[in-house]
């Protein structure tokens, strides 16, 4: 089947979008018209049966007259010069249905317009209709007949044709012409445009790649986002140009990545972050510093790395363990452990028994350094 054959029957079946411009070919009463967009022909001083009047339309036109709409039976009925036998259309029984022939389809309620009475399929095979144009009574209404009955032909033909639209549309018929309807997502008087977005770009420490079927952020196009190392994507990481000329979701946005906050340093030490981008996120660096007479356990430094994780834990101070200390012999040793025994600011005072003298300090502390401030002392 022809492509351009979907045209008609589309226009056929648009009752309400086809308002045929009905012009009626006068040659052969010497009245040749200006106008070009002739779309109705009929034959004059000639009456055929059915069958003979179809084929007749089909041969130079597109076929029998199929009825649309209220607008084309008025005009028709004003249009037609009065024949005495009235016209075929193109309407008849197939298979007990009413039928539209050119469509092959069947007439429904809405459309039916038959005159008072009809149809009465009087004395049986009364399966052609005929149209009263002019008849004075039951103007331009249907009558069933029998289709061996002579009558004139009403032809039509389509305006519509292959190349009237692009390949992006419906061809309607119009009044005298034909209009472009345009499929979802495209525009302009034969389709042709893609309906556009607005156009996306790059987002910052990011970019997006587009595919652009029908022109550059035109329906159908779609558009990827990508983030630069150490962002990730917040929104949708593909969007779609829809029809309507709008996008599907809002353009993407890179985020930096954020490690886990760090809420305080460690105990008995400082923390220094430098935040280049953001608060603890990629490229963060945080330092760790311990009190005096505290020492680091742990990376004096971690780093938020592109992948949003830090590269180590928070380090700890552990505070400075001096050796342990023994009392001397014949002496004794009473020690103050403020942070814990034999480490920083530990002292330990020292007494020998009676009869031996203290050779050395009485006290000794323990330092940040890890080391006492003397050696024991001995009791002599
Ligand atoms: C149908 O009518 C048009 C308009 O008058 C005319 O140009 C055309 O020749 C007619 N077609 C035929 C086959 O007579
Ligand atoms: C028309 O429709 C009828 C029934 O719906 C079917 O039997 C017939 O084959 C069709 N004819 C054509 C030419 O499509
Ligand atoms: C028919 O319609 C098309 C598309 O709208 C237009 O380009 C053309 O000029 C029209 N033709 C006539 C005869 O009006
Ligand atoms: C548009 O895209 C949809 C979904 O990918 C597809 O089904 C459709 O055929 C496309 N339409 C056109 C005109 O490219
Ligand atoms: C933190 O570190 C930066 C540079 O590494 C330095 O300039 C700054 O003085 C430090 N701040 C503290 C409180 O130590
Ligand atoms: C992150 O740090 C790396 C290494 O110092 C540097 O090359 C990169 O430009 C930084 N990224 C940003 C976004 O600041
Ligand atoms: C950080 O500490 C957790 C437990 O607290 C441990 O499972 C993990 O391995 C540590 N990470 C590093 C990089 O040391
Ligand atoms: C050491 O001192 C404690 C109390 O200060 C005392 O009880 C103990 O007897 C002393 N030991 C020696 C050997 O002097
Ligand atoms: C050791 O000396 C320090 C300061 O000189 C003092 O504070 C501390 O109490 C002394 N310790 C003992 C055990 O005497």
């Amino acid at each position: 089947m022809l492509p351009w054959s979907n045209y008609l029957r589309q226009s056929l079946y648009n009752r309400l979008l086809v308002i045929l411009l009905m012009t009626i070919y006068q040659d052969l009463t010497g009245e040749t018209g200006g106008v070009q967009a002739w779309t109705y022909n009929y034959s004059v001083n000639q009456n055929l049966d059915w069958d003979s009047a179809r084929q007749w339309c089909r041969q130079d036109y597109t076929d029998m007259v199929a009825i649309q709409n209220q607008e084309e039976i008025v005009y028709l009925n004003t249009m037609l010069p009065k024949n005495s036998q009235y016209y075929w259309i193109g309407l008849r029984k197939v298979n007990e249905m009413w039928t539209w022939t050119g469509t092959n389809k069947t007439l429904t309620k809405e459309a039916e317009n038959w005159a008072v009475g009809e149809p009465n399929n009087i004395g049986d095979g009364q399966d052609c209709v005929e149209i009263y144009i002019k008849r004075g009574k039951d103007e331009a209404k249907w009558n069933d007949e029998r289709c061996t009955k002579k009558k004139g032909a009403l032809c039509y033909t389509a305006s519509c044709s292959e190349h009237c639209c692009s390949a992006h549309a419906e061809c309607l018929e119009n009044i005298g012409n034909y209009t472009c309807q345009c499929d979802p997502g495209f525009k302009g008087p034969r389709c042709q445009e893609a309906v556009e977005c607005d156009t996306v770009s790059d987002p910052e420490q990011g970019s997006v790649n587009c595919d652009h079927p029908h022109g550059l952020f035109a329906f159908n196009s779609s558009c990827q986002f990508h983030c630069a190392r150490g962002y990730q994507l917040q929104g949708a990481s593909q969007l779609f140009c829809q029809a309507t000329g709008f996008w599907d979701h809002p353009a993407a946005q890179c985020q930096v990545k954020q490690c886990p906050a760090l809420d305080s340093g460690p105990h008995r030490g400082t923390m220094n972050c430098s935040n280049p981008i953001a608060l603890h996120s990629y490229n963060s660096t945080c330092e760790f510093n311990c009190d005096l007479g505290f020492d680091l356990i742990g990376p004096d430094r971690i780093h938020c790395d592109h992948t949003g994780q830090w590269t180590g834990n928070v380090s700890t101070c552990t505070v400075v363990r001096c050796g342990p200390l023994s009392p001397p012999a014949m002496g004794n040793m009473s020690c103050v452990d403020p942070l814990g025994a034999s480490s920083f600011t530990s002292s330990c005072g020292f007494s020998c028994e009676e009869g031996y003298l203290l050779r050395g300090d009485t006290n000794l502390t323990c330092l940040s350094t890890g080391q006492w401030t003397n050696h024991t002392p001995a009791c002599e």
